[in-house]
């Protein structure tokens, strides 16, 4: 009886209790609008952080605030110890096998090129192929596009199908060319595929090409493990994961990372410098010169800390329900047209075009009512061209959005609607 009970109870019991969550975030307590809750559906830009991490950057800057890696003093080697047991704390989220193959960065962009301006810089020539996809972010187009002006190598794409899924067909095709390097998004910011990484990457570790996985989208509404990945490179960023701006990451395997030659140069990054010469220091500070963002990086192993104990398995399967739910919703209404693929094949993004409608209209209308979406082409212009729109409005989730939030933006939309005829 208490068995039935039990196992009644553990499986009705929601996977997060999402009103508890929302007071550990104490901007949902402000109206950006007089009387309207705020109703934040555009955590794919950056998510709102709680208070857990506000807290530990504040006691940081209040009692620990020293530089790190150069004082002997006990500030110094508080602010030290906080900035790398942080380091480990990210190591660990990711499954690294060591903090050292984390570097510090400003976000994933720097971490892109981080790699286009070390790794590939130092390893590729003329005529070498690069493979990326038609769904990249320009974060992982632009420092390639630069590089294929510098170096005359070359660049191909896995092409986007109609349902917003990777063409793995012309991938297998494209990897009889012998490319070096295949760098994709694992999630897309826009149609929400979550990319088959593992099968992609196994694929180009069998053509002999080292792998970028951008995860940007990723890291913070998943799981995301590097062994069982056994990606070569993978970039994120703390702001979208709950954690500040200003600091991401770069995970590589430690013999890639190793191998190449530093990206920025100044102080930290050094073993020994004369005049004319300098050593390297070793992983991970070769790749991080100068003062780093100590108060982030603190922010960044709270946010770290705030996921793990809200469990990353519970995230995921609350946005699950979140996506299915919004998909439905946004379908019944005439005029929309949403882009991407099921749920079963997603993350929590929702991006569509309204018909007759500009997507920064219906953004703009949406927030008379408090509700954030993010219009435009969401820095993913080569997507948007290949669906032939110029922009789509987006609505993204994350652990704190509850299913009344969704029907606010349905509501919304209506009035978008009656607005416009
Ligand atoms: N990459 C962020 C977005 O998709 C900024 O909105």
């Amino acid at each position: 009886m208490y068995t039935c009970l039990l196992v009644y109870l553990f499986t009705s019991l929601p996977m997060l209790n999402v009103n508890e969550i929302r007071k550990d975030f104490p901007i949902f307590q402000r109206e950006t609008k007089p009387g309207t809750p705020l109703v934040y559906l555009d955590s794919t830009a950056t998510s709102q952080k709680p208070l857990a991490v506000l807290e530990a950057m504040d006691h940081y800057y209040r009692y620990s605030n020293a530089n790190i890696h150069r004082g002997v003093h006990t500030l110094a080697e508080e602010a030290t110890a906080l900035y790398e047991q942080a380091r480990e704390k990210i190591a660990k989220f990711i499954n690294a096998p060591s903090a050292r193959q984390i570097i510090y960065t400003r976000n994933t962009t720097e971490s892109i090129n981080l790699v286009a301006y070390s790794w590939a810089r130092a390893n590729l020539k003329a005529g070498d192929l690069i493979i990326l996809t038609e769904m990249e972010h320009h974060s992982n187009l632009v420092p390639w596009q630069m590089l294929q002006m510098e170096r005359g190598i070359e660049l191909d794409f896995i092409p986007v199908t109609d349902d917003g899924l990777l063409d793995l067909d012309t991938y297998k095709t494209l990897l009889s060319r012998s490319p070096k390097l295949i760098s994709f998004t694992h999630m897309s910011n826009v149609l929400g595929t979550i990319n088959p990484a593992a099968e992609i990457i196994r694929l180009a570790h069998e053509a002999g090409a080292v792998t970028l996985v951008d995860a940007a989208q990723s890291v913070p509404h998943l799981k995301v493990d590097v062994q069982s990945l056994d990606v070569d490179f993978l970039a994120f960023s703390a702001h979208k994961m709950c954690g500040p701006t200003g600091i991401g990451a770069l995970y590589g395997k430690a013999e890639l990372l190793e191998a190449m030659p530093p990206f920025l140069g100044g102080g930290d990054m050094i073993k020994v410098v004369h005049l004319r010469s300098f050593r390297a220091n070793t992983l991970p500070h070769k790749f991080e010169a100068g003062t780093p963002a100590i108060a982030e990086a603190v922010g960044f192993g709270a946010a770290v800390d705030y996921l793990s104990s809200v469990g990353m398995d519970n995230i995921a399967e609350h946005e699950h329900e979140i996506t299915e739910y919004v998909l439905e919703r946004l379908e019944e209404i005439p005029g929309i047209k949403l882009f991407g693929p099921s749920a079963d094949k997603k993350g929590g993004i929702a991006a569509f075009t309204f018909e007759g409608v500009h997507p920064h209209d219906v953004a703009q209308v949406l927030d008379r009512d408090g509700i954030a979406v993010r219009a435009g082409h969401h820095c993913a212009q080569p997507l948007h061209e290949k669906f032939g729109i110029p922009a789509t409005s987006r609505a993204s989730f994350y652990l704190y959005n509850t299913k009344e939030e969704v029907d606010l933006l349905v509501n919304g939309i209506y009035k978008v609607k009656e607005l416009f005829g």
